[in-house]
C-alpha cells in the first residue's frame, strides 16, 4: 500500500485546529495553515485559542510527537501536503441570510497557486450546495498542476464541547468524490478511523455538501418542534417537560434534541438553516424548505417569550429590576457566544431597563468583550446577590448543583425563570422560590 498521505489543514479555527490536532495524534504528519500569525504562534506554543475540553492535552501530545506544526505559509503547505483539508469559516453574510463564501473562495484560489503536483483538496466547511463544483473549477484554473488537483467533500459533524470525541469516533464519515482515486486518497487519510469500523457513505460532491446542512436543519427542526409544543402547552396549562419525556420513549422519535427551552444558538444551526433556505430559493426549490423560516421564527420567539416571562414574574415593569443571569455561552461546555440565546435575552432585559448581572463558568471574558454594558460576577451566588429575579440561561452542570436554600439567602426576591428546564421545580418551590419555565404550569 501507499505511504500514509501527508495532510495539511487550511484554516485553524475551531474545526481546523481540532482536525489537525486529532489527525496528528492518529499518526499522520500534519501541517496547519492560517493567515493569522498570532493564532499560528499560539498553536505552535501548545496553546489552544478557544475552550474545548480535552483538546489542550491532545495538542501537547501532537506537538510532542513531532508530527504537527502550524505555519502562515501557503507555499510551504502546498509543497508539504498530499491531502489538503479546507476548514475555512463560512459565516452568515452581513445584511443577508446567505453564507459568506469570501474566505473559502479566496483561500482556495490563493492556495491553488502553490499546487504543482497531483493532490486532493478536501472541503470540510459548511457551504451552500454547488460550492464544491465551483471550487473545483476555481482551483484547477489557478493550480499549476491543473486537473491533477481534485476536489472532494468531507462534511464535519463535530459538536462544540465534544469535538475530540466526535472527531476520533464519528458516527459516520461522508466522502463526496468525483473519482475512485479521490475515494482511495480519503480512505488513506481516514484509515485509522475506518479501522474502528466507522461507517462511511461514499457519494457525489453535491450530496456530501447537502448531508451537512440537511443534518443541521433536521436537528434545528426537532428543537423548534418541541418548543412549538411548549407554546401550545403554555396556552393550555399542559407541561412540555412531561410531554417531551413521553414522546422520547417512542424509538422512532427519540429524546435527543428534544429538550425544550430557550432554543438553539451558536455558530452553526441558526446560520445554517438560514443559508439553506436562501440557497434553496436560489435553486428554485424554496418551497421545499420554507418550513425552515418557521423553525427560525419559533426559535427566535423563545428568546422574546423568556424576556416576557421575566417581566411577568416581576410584575410587568423591568425598569431598575435586578436580574441575575446565569450563563452566557450558547450551550454548556463551550465559551462560544456566537448567536447565544443567553446574551440575547440578557441584553434585551438590559435595554428594557433591568440591571443585569451575569455569570458564566468559561464564557465570561467573551461576554464582557461583546456586551460591556452588562455587569459581571465571579460566581452564580455573587450574581444573585440582592437580585429581584434569577434567570437561568445556559444549563451548565454547576448550576444544577446550586442549593436553592443557599441562593435564597442572598437574593432580594425568590423568583426564578428556568430558561433551560435544568432545575427541579419541586426542589426550588420547596425552598420558597416562585419557579417559572416556558411551557410548564406555574
Ligand atoms: C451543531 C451540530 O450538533 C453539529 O453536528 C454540527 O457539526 C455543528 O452544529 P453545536 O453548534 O456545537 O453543533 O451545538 P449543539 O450541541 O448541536 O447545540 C446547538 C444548540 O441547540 C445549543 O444552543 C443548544 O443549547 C440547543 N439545544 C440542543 C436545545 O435547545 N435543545 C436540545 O434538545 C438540544
Amino acid at each position: 500500500p501507499d505511504a500514509p498521505p501527508r495532510l495539511t489543514v487550511i484554516g485553524t479555527g475551531y474545526l481546523g485546529a481540532t482536525h489537525a490536532i486529532c489527525m496528528a495524534v492518529l499518526g499522520f504528519e500534519v501541517l496547519g495553515v492560517d493567515v493569522d500569525p498570532q493564532k499560528v504562534a499560539r498553536l505552535n506554543a501548545g496553546d489552544v485559542p478557544f475552550f474545548e475540553p480535552g483538546l489542550p492535552e491532545m495538542l501537547s501530545k501532537a506537538l510532542d510527537s513531532g508530527r504537527l506544526r502550524f505555519t502562515t505559509s501557503f507555499a510551504e503547505a502546498g509543497a508539504f501536503g498530499d491531502v489538503h483539508f479546507l476548514c475555512v469559516g463560512t459565516p452568515q453574510k452581513a445584511g443577508s441570510q446567505a453564507a459568506d463564501l469570501t474566505y473559502v473562495l479566496s483561500a482556495a484560489s490563493e492556495f491553488a497557486t502553490h499546487l504543482d503536483r497531483r493532490c486532493l483538496v478536501v472541503g470540510k466547511s459548511t457551504v451552500p450546495v454547488g460550492t464544491a463544483g465551483e471550487l473545483t473549477r476555481l482551483i484547477q484554473a489557478h493550480a499549476p498542476a491543473g486537473t491533477g488537483v481534485e476536489v472532494a467533500w468531507n462534511p464535519e459533524f463535530l459538536r462544540e464541547g465534544f469535538a475530540v470525541d466526535d472527531t476520533m469516533n464519528p458516527d459516520r464519515l461522508v466522502f463526496g468524490v468525483a473519482s475512485d482515486w479521490a475515494e482511495q486518497r480519503l480512505r488513506d487519510a481516514f484509515a485509522p478511523v475506518l479501522a474502528q469500523g466507522t461507517p462511511v457513505v461514499v457519494t457525489d460532491l453535491a450530496t456530501a455538501e447537502l448531508v451537512k446542512v440537511a443534518a443541521n436543519a433536521f436537528l434545528a427542526t426537532k428543537i423548534s418542534y418541541i418548543n412549538a409544543m411548549a407554546e401550545v402547552c403554555e396556552a393550555t396549562g399542559a407541561d412540555v417537560h412531561d410531554l417531551a419525556d413521553a414522546l422520547a420513549f417512542d424509538n422512532r422519535i427519540g429524546g435527543r434534541f428534544l429538550r425544550p427551552g430557550l432554543g438553539f444558538g451558536g455558530g452553526c444551526l441558526p446560520k445554517d438553516i438560514r443559508a439553506f433556505a436562501h440557497r434553496a430559493e436560489e435553486l428554485g426549490v424554496g418551497q421545499a424548505v420554507a418550513f425552515l423560516r418557521e423553525v427560525d421564527a419559533i426559535n427566535r420567539r423563545r428568546r422574546a417569550r423568556t424576556v416576557d416571562l421575566v417581566r411577568e414574574l416581576v410584575g410587568g415593569d423591568l425598569d431598575g429590576v435586578r436580574v441575575a443571569a446565569l450563563g452566557a455561552a450558547f450551550k454548556p461546555n463551550s465559551d462560544d457566544i456566537r448567536d447565544a440565546p443567553a446574551l440575547d435575552v440578557a441584553s434585551t432585559l438590559h435595554t428594557l431597563g433591568a440591571r443585569v448581572r451575569m455569570f458564566d463558568p468559561v464564557a465570561l471574558d467573551n461576554a464582557r468583550r461583546a456586551h460591556p454594558e452588562l455587569s459581571y460576577a465571579g460566581s452564580a451566588l455573587e450574581a444573585a446577590r440582592d437580585a429581584d429575579v434569577v434567570v437561568l440561561l445556559t444549563e451548565w452542570a454547576e448550576f444544577r448543583e446550586i442549593d436553592p436554600e443557599a441562593m435564597a439567602a442572598v437574593v432580594a426576591q425568590r423568583r426564578l425563570v428556568d430558561g433551560r428546564h435544568a432545575l427541579d421545580p419541586a426542589q426550588w418551590r420547596a425552598a420558597g422560590w416562585e419557579y417559572r419555565a416556558l411551557g410548564r404550569p406555574s
